[in-house]
């Protein structure tokens, strides 16, 4: 199949990239100036938080006052996850325009991140994306560990296929597919995607690809060739999941962009502007870029 004429970038650097920040909460200010700045990018869709236990996963507990806090610039999805519904209920009241619910394709990784194995978790998530539907909110579906799990290993891709496929059935509009710890090499992404797009069709899946192994670019590009045309991507490359000890970021927002620009891809994204937000991020968070084309490119737009 022909490389997809233009791609969504689905940006999760304001919560997959900030969630399991170590040490002292990260400000508001900053969550919200993040967002703000993603804003201006061209970005469509931003997810910019998560309405779960803040017991679980403290850098999130700010999510309402996230979401009253934003400059909220037209034609851009203001999404946030909600695992169940507690969390949507807080999410409506918080204007979010799109929701996501989170499973995965390993029992042990549901069991640790959601605490609830996957057959409870499609019961939990049936009431939610039902309300979501009541409010005319669309709701996205995450699979965590589709080519690895930190506790199972392999995954078998009829798995993935499976909880994916239930997903969708009960109403998620776009199945977002997690190579949580990154683990992915080229051809099993492609052998996953064969099995998954038996079930769902690929244009409604997306790639989630963490770059533990330095292997996201290279997923993303065999994905591309079999038709996904939504990408995930973390600005800086910030990110990793707390309840995935060792796995990395989202590929970053810049060296995707920059190979689908090399690609002659459209995302209406601007690199440059998604380069200045890189690097103001990392100078907050007081580290490097985790971003190969940011730390190639400096920058003055820097404020
Ligand atoms: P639980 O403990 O089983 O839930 O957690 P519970 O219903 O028994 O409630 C326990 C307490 O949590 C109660 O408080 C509830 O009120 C509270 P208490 O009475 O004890 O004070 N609670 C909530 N508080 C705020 N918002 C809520 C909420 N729900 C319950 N929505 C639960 C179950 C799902 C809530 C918990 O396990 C949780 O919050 N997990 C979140 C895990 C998470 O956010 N992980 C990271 C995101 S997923 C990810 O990163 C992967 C992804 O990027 C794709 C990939 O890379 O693969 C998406
Ligand atoms: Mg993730």
């Amino acid at each position: 199949m022909a490389l997809p004429n233009t791609v969504r970038l689905f940006e999760m650097g304001a919560r997959d990239g900030l969630q399991n920040e170590p040490g002292e909460p990260i400000s508001t200010a900053i969550k919200i100036e993040l967002i703000n700045r993603l804003s201006n990018t061209g970005l469509s869709n931003i997810e910019a938080t998560s309405f779960v236990s803040p017991r679980w996963v403290p850098q999130m507990a700010d999510a309402s006052a996230v979401m009253a806090g934003i400059s909220r610039q037209p034609g851009v999805t203001y999404s946030a996850l909600t695992p169940n519904l507690k969390g949507l209920e807080a999410a409506i009241a918080a204007g979010v325009n799109e929701v996501a619910v989170f499973g995965a394709a390993s029992e042990s990784f549901s069991q640790k991140n959601i605490n609830c194995s996957v057959a409870e978790s499609i019961e939990r998530f049936t009431p939610v994306i039902e309300l979501a539907r009541q409010h005319n909110i669309r709701v996205r579906g995450y699979v965590s560990t589709v080519l690895g799990c930190p506790y199972e290993g392999d995954i078998q891709p009829e798995k993935v296929a499976h909880v994916c496929d239930l997903l969708y059935q009960l109403g998620c509009y776009e199945i977002s597919l997690g190579d949580t710890i990154g683990t992915g090499t080229p051809l099993k992404a492609k052998h996953m995607l064969e099995a998954v797009s038996k079930k769902v069709p690929v244009s409604q899946l997306a790639a989630h690809f963490h770059d533990t192994y330095g292997q996201a670019l290279a997923n993303l590009y065999a994905v591309l060739e079999e038709g996904i045309a939504v990408i995930d991507s973390s600005v800086a490359g910030l990110g990793g999941c707390p309840y995935a000890r060792g796995a990395s970021g989202n590929v970053a927002s810049e060296d995707v962009l920059y190979m689908l620009n090399g690609l002659g891809i459209e995302t209406g994204i601007d690199l440059q502007q998604m380069i200045a937000t890189g690097h103001w991020i990392s100078a907050q968070l007081g580290r490097r870029s985790g971003s190969k084309v940011a730390l190639a490119s400096p920058c003055q737009a820097v404020k």
